[in-house]
């Protein structure tokens, strides 16, 4: 047991510390505690890592519906987009909602506009994917997108990409930068998976929804600063 101790130690110190490391990294970029003005639960969400951008969604398995929120941080003269793109995770092809503030009614009105391979204009046209429901709101300094979409042959697993800039052409969003996580935004997704959230969790009958410890930061770093103090404390022991 004694010379079984410091090997145990230094394992608990190494989960310790990736353990910390991942409760402050979902601290930080967790989707799971925004809340939404629109009335309605989300399920589940995503925090995409690119743009500071968020997706949550709650899946109808049985229509083949999925009501779609995309969150991303703006300035109030810029512009965003999300869109699931049938052909991959890029850019090119994606069947994109944009919003902007017009800035004479002061409205964000989502429109649905199909990305072309050739840099150009976010023109309003149809896309392949039916959307209804379109809304669309500025506050904070955050963008959010709201819809509904029929997922093509309730297909689940979908490539999308997304992406925000303030560089407009004729009054319609034009470009954007080329570097860094503006052409990383791009990605796969699962509408059956992906980070419950607290809102749209089920809650217990008669009582408010039970506190996870996947949802709670803090509960988090309190079982790691748990595991962390029992690691030196075997450590000591051994030595
Ligand atoms: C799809 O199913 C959901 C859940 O049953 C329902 O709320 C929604 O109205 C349905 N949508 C359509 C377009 O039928
Ligand atoms: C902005 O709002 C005005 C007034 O409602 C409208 O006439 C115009 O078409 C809108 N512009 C865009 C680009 O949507």
């Amino acid at each position: 047991m004694a010379a079984a101790a410091p090997a145990m130690a230094r394992a608990l110190l190494g989960l310790c510390l990736v353990a910390a490391s991942l409760a402050l990294s979902s601290s930080a970029q967790s989707c799971a505690s925004l809340t939404f003005s629109r009335s309605g639960d989300f399920a589940l969400c995503s925090s995409l890592q690119r743009l500071g951008s968020t997706l949550h969604w709650t899946y109808h398995p049985s229509n083949g519906t999925v009501d779609i929120a995309f969150r991303a941080p703006q300035r109030s003269t810029g512009w965003v987009a999300w869109g699931i793109n049938p052909q991959g995770p890029r850019m090119a092809g994606t069947q994109a909602l944009v919003a902007f503030v017009n800035s004479s009614s002061g409205l964000v009105v989502p429109y649905t506009s199909p990305v072309s391979a050739a840099p150009a204009p976010l023109q309003q046209a149809d896309i392949s994917i039916r959307t209804t429901n379109r809304q669309g709101e500025f506050s904070g300094g955050v963008f959010t997108i709201y819809a509904t979409l029929t997922l093509t042959n309730n297909q689940i697993r979908v490539s999308h990409s997304w992406q925000s800039s303030t560089t407009f052409s004729g009054g319609l969003p034009a470009d954007h930068p080329s570097t860094g996580d503006h052409i990383l935004s791009t990605g796969t997704l699962d509408f059956l998976s992906g980070e419950p959230t607290s809102r749209g969790s089920p809650a217990p009958p008669g009582g408010s929804p039970a506190p996870s410890i996947a949802t709670l930061p803090l509960a988090r770093l309190y079982v790691c600063a748990c595991t962390c103090m029992f690691g030196w404390m075997l450590m000591y022991v051994g030595m």
